[in-house]
C-alpha cells in the first residue's frame, strides 16, 4: 500500500516508525515530516498540510491507498473530506466531526445536551462578557478560548485576579467553567460511527514544571498502561462518556471516524470530560504504541475503509514517554541548536523527533517540543530507560520534567 501520513510531530514520527514495520506497506509519504527517518520515507514539502484540494489532487496522482492525518489543524481544514471526495480512504474525522476539538463551545453544548458529565460552564463572546460573567464565579475557575490553541488556550485561574487577567486577554469567544479536582486521564478509542475499540489508557503531564507547576503545555510526558484504571472505571467511561458522545455525533448527522480522545478528570463524583481531541494524543501515543501489538497499518486501514477491528492486542506492561523541550517552552525560546546524542539515546529508549530540521546535514532544534523518548517494561524500568536516554541527549537550553 501507498500511504500518506500528515503531520510533523513526535506522534507522527512514532506512527511512521510503526507503519514502516508493517508487511503491507509499500511506500510511506510524510507531509511535511521533520528531520527523522531520512531515506526511509518520502517527505512531501511542497504542499501545505491544510490544503485539502491540493493534497487530494496530489494523492490521486500518486495513487495513495490510505491517508492518516495526525494533527487537528488539517482535520479542521477539511482535508479528510477532500481526500474522501476523490476516493482516498482517510483515517481521521470529517471537518464537521472535528468540531468536537475545534470548538470548545460546540463540545460543551453537545455534552450538556447528551447529559454527559462535564464541568458546569457558560459561553461568552469575548473579553467584556467574560469579565461580566466572572462576577458570578469564585475561584478557582477555568477560562478556555474557543478554537485551536495547541493546549495553551486554557487558563486554570487559582485566584479571581488571575481569572480577570485571562478574561482581559481574550480576543474572541470563550468558555468559562467550573474547576474540577482530581487526576487526569486520557482515554482514546478508535471509532466508526457508534462502534469503537478502546486504546490503552494513558496520563499526560500537561504543566511545564515538575510537580505540575508552571504553565500548560501541549504535554511533557505520559504514562500508559491498563494498570492506570480499574476495569470498572473503564466500563463507566465507556457507558457514560464514549457511547453517548458517539451517539450524539451520529444523531447530528456527523458520524465519527478515527481516534476520539476524551481528556477526563477523575473526580470524586466520577469521570468528567475536560476536552475532546479528534486525533491521537501527543505524547500519549508515543507511549501507547509501545504497548500496542497490532499491525498498525491494518488497523488504521480497516477504520479508514469503514470497518472496526474486532479487538486490539496489548502488552500488559507499562510505557512511559518523555518530552525534551526547548528552554522557555511554552513561552518564547530559541531554535537552530544542534542536537547531540540521538544515536547514544537509542541504546535505552525509542527516540522520536518533533521540532527538528536538517540544516547542512545536521539535526537542529526547530520548535518547542523537540524530542519524545519512549520505553516500556515495569513502570520503574520504563522510567529508568527514558531518563537514561534523556541523559545522552544535549542541546542548549534543553528542558524536561524529572517526574513523569
Ligand atoms: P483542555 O485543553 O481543555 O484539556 O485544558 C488543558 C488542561 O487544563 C487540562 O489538561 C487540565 O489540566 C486543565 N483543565 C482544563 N479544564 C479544567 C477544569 N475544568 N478544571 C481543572 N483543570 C482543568
Ligand atoms: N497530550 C494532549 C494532547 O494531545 O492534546
Amino acid at each position: 500500500m501507498q500511504v500518506l501520513l500528515i503531520g510533523a510531530g513526535a506522534r507522527e514520527n512514532a506512527l511512521a516508525a510503526r507503519l514502516l514495520e508493517s508487511p503491507g506497506l509499500g511506500k510511506l509519504y510524510w507531509l511535511p515530516g521533520n528531520a527523522a527517518l531520512e531515506g526511509r520515507v518520502s517527505k512531501v514539502r511542497d504542499i501545505d498540510p491544510c490544503d485539502g484540494p491540493g493534497i487530494a489532487t496530489w494523492a490521486q496522482r500518486q495513487a495513495i491507498d490510505l491517508a492518516v492525518i495526525g494533527p487537528e489543524a488539517p482535520l479542521l481544514a477539511g482535508v479528510s473530506d477532500c481526500l474522501e471526495e476523490v476516493g482516498v480512504p482517510c483515517f481521521g474525522p470529517s471537518r464537521a466531526a472535528a468540531r468536537l476539538e475545534g470548538s470548545k463551545a460546540f463540545a460543551k453544548d453537545l455534552l450538556a445536551q447528551a447529559g454527559i458529565p462535564t464541568a458546569k460552564y457558560v459561553k461568552v463572546s469575548g473579553a467584556q462578557e467574560a469579565l461580566e460573567a466572572l462576577e458570578n464565579w469564585g475561584a478557582p475557575v477555568v477560562i478556555k478560548a474557543d478554537g485551536l490553541a495547541a493546549g495553551k488556550g486554557v487558563t486554570v485561574a487559582m485566584t479571581q485576579e488571575e481569572a480577570r487577567k485571562a478574561a482581559e486577554e481574550l480576543t474572541g469567544p470563550a468558555v468559562i467553567e467550573e474547576y474540577l479536582e482530581g487526576k487526569e486521564l486520557s482515554f482514546m478509542v478508535l471509532a466508526q460511527g457508534q462502534e469503537y475499540v478502546p486504546l490503552a489508557p494513558s496520563r499526560d503531564h500537561k504543566r511545564a514544571g515538575d510537580g505540575d507547576t508552571g504553565p500548560n503545555t501541549g504535554g511533557m510526558g505520559a504514562l500508559a498502561g491498563f494498570g492506570l484504571i480499574s476495569q470498572g472505571l473503564q466500563q463507566e467511561i465507556s457507558c457514560k462518556i464514549i457511547k453517548p458522545t458517539l451517539a450524539a455525533m451520529a444523531k447530528l448527522g456527523t458520524p465519527y471516524k478515527g481516534v476520539l480522545y476524551a481528556g477526563l478528570m477523575l473526580t470524586a463524583q466520577g469521570p468528567k470530560v475536560l476536552e475532546f481531541n479528534v486525533r491521537f494524543g501527543d505524547p500519549e501515543t508515543q507511549a501507547i504504541l509501545q504497548l500496542w501489538e497490532d499491525d498498525l497499518l491494518e488497523v488504521l486501514n480497516t477504520i479508514a475503509r469503514g470497518g472496526v477491528p474486532k479487538g486490539l492486542l496489548w502488552s500488559r506492561d507499562w510505557a512511559v514517554s518523555l518530552v525534551l523541550a526547548s528552554g522557555g517552552y511554552p513561552g518564547s525560546f530559541e531554535t537552530g541548536y544542534k542536537i547531540q546524542g540521538l544515536e547514544e539515546a537509542l541504546e535505552y529508549a525509542l527516540v522520536y523527533q518533533a521540532g527538528t530540521k536538517l540544516t547542512q546535514g545536521e539535526i537542529v532544534t526547530a520548535a518547542g517540543r523537540v524530542i519524545t523518548l519512549a520505553a516500556k517494561g515495569s513502570l520503574e524500568l520504563a522510567r529508568e530507560k527514558v531518563y537514561a536516554a534523556a541523559s545522552k541527549i544535549h542541546f542548549p537550553g534543553i528542558h524536561y520534567r524529572r517526574d513523569i
